[in-house]
């Protein structure tokens, strides 16, 4: 049985006041929340704040990017020993974001899954395809080719989490999204993977998530869906009202 996860990104947005205003909002809406797992990943900067203010209380932490080595000469990176000590429980690596503006590569994003589950921190793996490739059918190969090489050299999960988002570039920040039939063939698809690379009850327990464009008026058909078990949310989780209403609507 697979707990619904909805993970609110932040992205580049709020100070560490808007911040702890925001979460003091959600904690008093998901308080004895039970059913749905609900984790924000805000700014590294109100890391540390969010984290504290989430103590004792429903909602879960996560970090938007991690480099993979311990500590060093390695300016302006967060290493995964500063994120666990922040209490973070998850991160999200591979975001399309990080490899269309900073140039992740899948092999960058493997160095970092790896050093995530080295030290205990869940990594949430995007994989999602861009208009251009959708339109040219390579939505399932692009998808395919991000996962296995994302989860290279890693022989077996027993023991570890992960967490897949399946992203389409062209449905984040856009108002579009795939349909809830498209996505979760994406989803079945990704699963299908994990069980060739992996075995049959990994990729059951394996949580796949839909991102791009989810909203309050969206969420119910997505998570109707039999491979789709949460979702990543960006715009609308900026706001209690939006991002609240998200969460109670898995519950239904
Ligand atoms: P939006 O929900 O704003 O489309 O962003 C999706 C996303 O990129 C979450 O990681």
């Amino acid at each position: 049985m697979r707990i619904p996860l909805i993970v609110g990104n932040w992205k580049m947005n709020l100070t560490t006041k808007e911040a702890a205003s925001l979460v003091e909002k959600l904690k008093s809406r998901f308080s004895n929340i039970e059913g749905v797992e609900v984790a924000v990943c805000p700014p590294f900067t109100s890391l540390e704040t969010v984290s504290k203010l989430c103590k004792e209380s429903s909602i879960h932490v996560g970090a938007q990017n991690m480099f993979w080595e311990e500590q060093g000469a390695y300016t302006g990176e967060i290493s995964p020993l500063m994120l666990k000590d922040l209490g973070c429980k998850y991160v999200i690596l591979g975001h399309s974001e990080r490899r269309q503006f900073f140039g992740e590569t899948n092999e960058n994003v493997s160095r970092k899954v790896k050093s995530a589950l080295k030290h205990n921190i869940i990594p949430i793996i995007c994989v999602g395809e861009t208009l251009a490739q959708r339109e040219a059918g390579e939505t399932d190969r692009v998808c395919r080719e991000q996962l296995q090489e994302s989860l290279k050299g890693i022989d077996n999960l027993e023991g570890n989490e992960i967490v897949v988002a399946y992203e389409p570039v062209w449905a984040i920040g856009t108002g579009k999204t795939a349909s809830p039939k498209d996505a979760d063939h994406v989803a079945n698809f990704i699963r299908l993977i994990l069980a060739n690379m992996y075995s049959a009850k990994t990729a059951e327990r394996v949580r796949i998530l839909y991102g791009g464009s989810v909203k309050p008026e969206n969420i119910v058909e997505f998570m109707a869906q039999p491979n789709i078990d949460g979702a990543l949310v960006g715009g609308a989780s900026l706001k209690a009202d939006s991002f609240g209403e998200i969460v109670h609507l898995c519950l239904v």
